[in-house]
């Protein structure tokens, strides 16, 4: 694996994520559209652990428990019980966008700084 391929893979899902959350605001929503982005944040979850776990990343724990705590914002939002008004979901998806928004700026950068890292040795 290159280090250009790295930073691609970590980025590009970013991106994925931002689009999925954006969806939940659109005209048409249904339940489908909820679970692509739980399934989508998990599966970029899961990487990014591989990766802390594989390169012993020394604050995998707090990252770990970070996921865990968006994980479970994401999973709230399939409560049967809710009514999915256009409010309800313009402010779901900017908590969920602004939560993404401070993990990429944050532990996410220091986390690819390390991949980068523990590549050119
Ligand atoms: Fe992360
Ligand atoms: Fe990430």
């Amino acid at each position: 694996m290159t280090i250009t391929s790295e930073l691609i893979w970590q980025d590009q899902q970013h991106q994925t994520l931002f689009q999925l959350i954006d969806e939940i605001k659109a005209e048409q929503v249904d339940l489908s559209t909820f679970t692509r982005l739980i399934d989508y944040a998990e599966h970029h979850f899961s990487l990014e652990e591989l990766y802390m776990q594989q390169l012993n990343y020394p604050d995998y724990e707090a990252h770990f428990q970070a996921h865990n705590k968006f994980r479970n914002e994401l999973l709230k939002m399939l409560d049967g019980h809710q009514e999915y008004t256009p409010e309800l979901r313009e402010m779901l998806a900017s908590f969920l966008s602004e939560w993404l928004k401070r993990h990429i700026f944050g532990v996410d950068k220091r986390l690819e700084a390390y991949i980068l890292a523990s590549e050119r040795k």
